[in-house]
């Protein structure tokens, strides 16, 4: 059975599955298209709340929007409330954004090792303070993405959901693993559970959705009121469809070699267009086809993903560097 729209402050997320934000893949191209096939909400890729506080081109071109892409959240990081409420301002100035999502999960060290991401969970209090600062100041909801701890032997989620929760978050979004396992390993879903037993905003799960059919097992295995998807989306944003259609207990096709090959060349398209829009800001503008084709590449792979001839579009994928061409090499394999 479908669960009911997940409800973030005063938006309604119908359904009530997102997707992930994953950095070098959750551009607008692609969360356009994965909206259109049943994806409730996305999210951008993680952007440094320093850079967007300063307004910094390369900062804010991660949060460029395509026109009618709504709901979106900004997922950003930074490690002290001051920025990460000057950056709330601008995303909420930007007029485009349905919600700000803080990170509090990430372990790159680019990020952590800043006092970002993870880092924040060492200390609960200082995510409760974030959050309420960032909810004060600004009328988006504010939402929280975290990790089951730094490690297992630091496993403090309830302590940091609880925080989020206290601070004034209106969602917080579970990854079930430590950030010590990055994204390997089996995510523990009793721990979603758990959280979601303890916590009274609503519980978005992550981590582990392989398949249409985990979202509803996850559904049903934790009462999360919400599911969140990442790498199962790259390469099949279907996959929000059939989820769709499982909840309405309706078969569902998958798509044409049509249908496939029509996303694929919108996808880089869209791609090419973004990189377009993003050159206004740049000094020296960017070749926008051959960056949109080198940007493609994990997307590309994975939409033709099990079919024979990949290994010889692998092997050439560093020629491919026109829409034209890569076009040609899909229909190579397609056909
Ligand atoms: C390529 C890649 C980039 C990611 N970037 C981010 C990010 O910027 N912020 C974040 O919170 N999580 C990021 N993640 C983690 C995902 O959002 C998600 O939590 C994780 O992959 C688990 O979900 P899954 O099992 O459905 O893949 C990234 C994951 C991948 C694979």
């Amino acid at each position: 059975m479908k669960p009911k729209p997940l409800q973030i402050g005063d938006l309604i997320i119908d359904p009530p599955t997102l997707l992930a934000p994953m950095s070098g893949y959750t551009k607008a191209p692609f969360r356009a298209i994965c909206r259109r096939h049943h994806c409730g909400l996305a999210f951008t890729e993680v952007t440094s709340a320093k850079g967007i506080a300063r307004r910094s081109h390369r900062s804010l071109r991660f949060l460029e929007t395509f026109p009618g892409e709504y709901p979106i959240g900004a997922h950003i990081y930074g490690a002290d409330a001051e920025t990460l409420v000057r950056a709330a301002r601008v995303i909420e100035s930007l007029g485009r954004f349905a919600l700000v999502d803080i990170n509090c999960g990430c372990p790159v060290p680019k990020v952590a090792s800043r006092g970002g991401g993870a880092a924040l969970m060492r200390d609960p209090q200082k995510v409760h303070d974030i959050v309420q600062a960032v909810s004060q100041a600004v009328s988006l909801p504010v939402t929280v993405k975290t990790r089951l701890g730094l490690s297992p032997e630091l496993a403090n989620v309830s302590e940091v959901a609880h925080a989020a929760e206290e601070g004034g978050a209106k969602a917080i979004t579970i990854h079930a693993r430590f950030a010590s396992d990055k994204h390997r390993g089996p995510a523990d879903w009793q721990a979603l559970k758990r959280i979601k037993a303890e916590r009274g905003i609503p519980v978005i799960g992550n981590g582990g959705i392989r398949e249409a059919r985990h979202a509803l097992e996850m559904v049903a295995q934790t009462g999360v009121d919400g599911v969140m998807i990442a790498r199962a989306a790259i390469g099949n944003p279907w996959i929000f469809d059939e989820i769709h259609h499982l909840w309405a207990g309706q078969p569902y096709t998958p798509p044409s070699v049509e249908e496939r090959r029509a996303v694929i060349a919108e996808h880089l398209r869209g791609l090419s267009h973004l990189i377009e829009m993003e050159n206004r800001g740049r000094k020296t503008p960017i070749p926008n086809e051959q960056i949109a084709c080198r940007r493609f590449r994990g997307h590309l792979t994975r939409y033709l993903a099990g079919r024979p001839g990949l290994g010889d579009l692998r092997r050439s994928l560093g020629e491919l560097e026109s829409v034209e061409a890569v076009m040609a090499a899909v229909d190579r394999i397609l056909n």
